[in-house]
């Protein structure tokens, strides 16, 4: 159960929000949000859609890969924030770049990107061939804009991957400790006249302190159990791609577990946490630096609300 990497792409809004602009409206300030978070602007959707990053994304994959639309088996999309409850975000996405294959989304939150190499690699190893991922969200539709712990923390944008046959994905490890006291966002409650129970609102719920716990140990046990399953020791990982939910707990899982700085990748300075893209934007930004040789081995690590957590080592196969 394997896949090799053809193309990968991302797509952010145009508009760049800074904390400067945040504290005109929200009881913050630029030293706090940078201090606590490590964000100093992020990507905000002005008028794209969700579906609209996402196909920017897909098309930059597509290019890189040289795979075209109808050469497509499946299209996978993580994502909390699709347009539409239904149609998923990949039916959108097949429709607008001119797809015919089977689309579905699924839901791990900011893991999903990582649920979903999984996912497109069980698939691969039955008769599919090419598959399109992509993480894409618009997280800024479901803040409470009036919330300064969770409004200056969210962001917008989109990464992909177009995978095929390959050998490789050498390891991973899906998490899930279901429960929605620490991490949720409730769906909108519908007007029914018989419903009898207050509705919560539709908005990011979050216990920082105890994500921010959640996250660290995840993201260090998730680690050390893909590393070791992969036979290989920290040594020999090239590059770690974390989720960018907090640069804080970035920077505690790499004292913890001695990541060397330089090799731990980061954007959440300008990207802000776009929850299933994360990993994914970071990984186009990657791929695309020239920073990679063959035979690299790449650790990404995610975690989020379900409570879900997940890793995996990738071997960089650039033939
Ligand atoms: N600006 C100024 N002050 C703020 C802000 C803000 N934006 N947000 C909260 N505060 C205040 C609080 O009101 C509180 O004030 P008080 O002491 O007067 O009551 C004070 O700052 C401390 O609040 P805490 O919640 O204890 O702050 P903490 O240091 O824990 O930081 C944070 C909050 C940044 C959310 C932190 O807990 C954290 O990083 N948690 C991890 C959560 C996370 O990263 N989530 C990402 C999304 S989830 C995901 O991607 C999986």
């Amino acid at each position: 159960m394997s896949f090799k990497i053809l193309g990968t792409g991302s797509c952010l809004p145009k508009r760049s929000v800074t904390n400067e602009e945040l504290s005109q409206f929200l009881d913050t300030s630029d030293e706090w949000i940078s201090q606590r978070v490590g964000i100093k602007a992020r990507r905000i959707c002005t008028t794209e859609t969700t579906a609209d990053l996402a196909v920017g994304a897909a098309k930059a994959a597509m290019e890189m890969s040289g795979v075209t639309a109808d050469e497509l088996d499946f299209i996978l999309c993580a994502t909390v924030t699709a347009d539409n409850t239904t149609p998923s975000l990949a039916c959108s996405v097949q429709s607008m770049i001119g797809a015919t294959c089977p689309s579905m989304d699924i839901n791990a939150a900011c893991s999903g990107f990582i649920y979903l190499l999984e996912t497109a690699a069980a698939f691969l190893s039955m008769k599919h061939e090419r598959i399109l991922i992509i993480g894409a969200e618009r997280l800024t539709r479901v803040v409470d804009w009036t919330d300064r712990s969770t409004a200056v923390i969210f962001a917008d944008g989109a990464g992909a991957m177009v995978l095929g046959k390959g050998d490789s994905y050498i390891s991973s490890k899906l998490v899930a400790k279901g429960g929605d006291t620490v991490l949720s966002i409730p769906s909108f409650h519908g007007t029914s006249p018989f419903y009898e129970v207050e509705p919560k609102k539709p908005y990011v719920h979050m216990s920082g302190q105890e994500v921010f716990k959640f996250a660290v140990n995840a993201m260090c046990n998730d680690l050390a159990d893909v590393i070791e399953a992969a036979g290989l020791t920290m040594d020999d990982i090239a590059w770690v791609i974390p989720h960018q939910a907090n640069a804080r707990i970035i920077d505690a899982a790499v004292r913890k577990f001695g990541i060397k700085p330089e090799r731990c990748l980061k954007n959440i300075e300008t990207t802000g946490n776009t929850s299933a893209a994360s990993v994914a934007i970071l990984a186009d930004e990657l791929f695309r630096s020239g920073k990679l040789k063959d035979g690299d081995y790449i650790a990404m690590a995610a975690f989020g609300a379900g409570l879900t957590s997940a890793a995996c080592v990738i071997k960089w196969d650039g033939n």
